[in-house]
């Protein structure tokens, strides 16, 4: 019998990204190749997100989308995988238009789940895990030019923010074997990768333990896989407020291939939200850790992610968000209106009172405000000298490449001389609030 096809739409995070590389890699072993191409596909997968209500929506729809493949191909099995199968179980399984149902942890049963799959008998599993690390497996990796690639660190969130649905969903936080971690980097920087990026929920936290490694903190963890290569960039996801050290802060300024930028999600500048959120710092606090970070790296971009209308938030609240925005200067940020996630402590607690209107006004403005201190984030850049890391063609021209810097903004020159993986010296030029305009040096 010939190998299958196997094809993954993948929703949501950076850890989905990695988690489909890993499923890619369990189901190869079991006689099923990638696909791109969804009708020449012997299984359909949707590695799925519930962060948002309208994250949920989306794959509502796709499911939809799927059953009509399966009609023209009666033989295709469909799937729902990830935080979404964890969230929904069984309920998945209601509308009849999907075979599998696996949570985040389960996807080491996913060839047996297929095998079990029989008309008017989908599968389900939906077990967390206090263990799955996934560490010993090698992910197929997915990306596009072989230059960047994401390496799944931990798993799992033990913060429990109020409006959050993530714990739920990933379960209870554990931390992969440093060593598997080390080892992935050095056989990636083998394969000419030129850029890492570990991920967890709240890499902060990260910390393992045994008789070999001694205990192994985040920043110790971060120092080793810097150290597998000067020429490999190192980047991280997400640092949590309350948690980020002094020492890991140290770590990066000691190393110059650990990227300048951090992402350091706020959600809101008003202590009584943050309070609500669950957030377990203030405002203060906040600020003295990026006032840490910009004496020992004055070049480090921050990054954040925020929440505009959540329960019970008074104009003098989202006024409190606007200032610290102002007042951090951020160079990037991911914004949001409040979505009530069942199940959480929010949706237990506090009503959803923020009425849509508002939420939606207020979020235009955090938008606004963002756009212009991104521009000026960039104008601030022009002038300076960069080292890039090709990523390829840019979009708008065959004749210029682009790459990020170290602070992960876009560069964009002319030059027909480089390729992807290629470090190259630019100097800013100009900007607009997207990218830097630059010229090689
Ligand atoms: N509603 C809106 N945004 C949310 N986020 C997490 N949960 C919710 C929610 N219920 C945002 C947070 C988090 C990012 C990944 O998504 O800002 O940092
Ligand atoms: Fe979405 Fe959060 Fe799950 Fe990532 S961890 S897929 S962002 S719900």
């Amino acid at each position: 019998m010939g190998r299958k096809k196997l094809y993954i739409e993948t929703y949501g995070c950076q850890m989905n990204v990695s988690d489909t590389e890993v499923i890619f890699a369990i189901m190869a072993r079991h006689g099923y190749d990638r696909t791109d191409d969804i009708s020449a596909a012997d299984i359909i997968l949707a590695n799925t997100c519930s962060i948002r209500d309208n994250a949920e929506q989306r794959i509502h729809g796709r499911i939809e989308q799927f059953a009509k493949e399966k009609k023209q191909r009666p033989g295709v099995i469909v799937g729902i995988v990830g935080c979404m199968a964890e969230r929904l179980k069984e309920a998945l399984l209601d509308s009849g238009k999907v075979d599998i149902v696996a949570g985040p942890d389960s996807y080491r049963n996913l060839p047996n789940l297929v095998e079990a799959v029989r008309p008017g008998h989908p599968q389900i599993d939906v077990m967390l895990s206090h263990e799955e690390t996934y560490a010993d497996i090698s992910p197929v990796r997915t990306d596009k030019n072989g230059v960047s690639a994401f390496v799944s660190i931990m798993r799992g969130c033990n913060n429990v923010c109020s409006y959050c649905v993530v714990p739920y969903t990933r379960g209870a936080e554990r931390s992969r074997d440093s060593r598997t971690i080390v080892r992935e980097v050095c056989e990636l920087h083998a394969a000419g990768y030129k850029e890492v990026t570990l991920l967890g929920q709240n890499v902060d936290s990260y910390l393992y333990k045994s008789e070999e490694t001694g205990t192994v903190d985040f920043a110790d963890l971060l120092a080793m896989v810097a150290d597998v290569s000067p020429e490999l960039r190192i980047r991280f996801s997400t640092s949590h407020p309350k948690d980020i050290s002094d020492k890991l802060i140290e770590t990066m300024a000691s190393r110059s291939n650990i990227c300048r930028c951090i992402h350091l999600p706020v959600q809101s500048g008003s202590d009584r939200m943050l309070e609500k959120m669950r957030r377990r710092y203030s405002r203060e606090w906040y600020l003295g850790r990026v006032a840490k970070i910009r004496k020992e790296m004055p070049d480090c971009a921050i990054t954040t992610d925020i929440i505009a209308g959540f329960c019970s938030e008074t104009e003098q609240d989202h006024k409190d968000t606007l200032s610290i925005m102002e007042e951090v200067r951020y160079d990037y940020a991911y914004m949001f209106q409040y979505s009530e996630r069942p199940g959480t402590l929010a949706a237990r607690n506090y009503p959803d009172d923020v009425p849509p209107e508002v939420k939606t006004r207020r979020l235009n403005e955090i938008i606004e405000l963002q756009n212009r201190l991104g521009l000026e984030s960039n104008k601030r850049d022009v002038g300076k000298t960069f080292t890039v890391l090709v990523e390829g063609p840019s979009k708008r021209s065959a004749d210029e490449l682009c790459g990020r810097a170290s602070n992960n903004k876009m560069c964009v020159f002319p030059d027909k001389e480089h390729k992807a993986g290629d470090y190259v010296d630019v100097e800013v030029l100009s900007c607009t609030s997207a990218t830097l305009i630059c010229k090689l040096v």
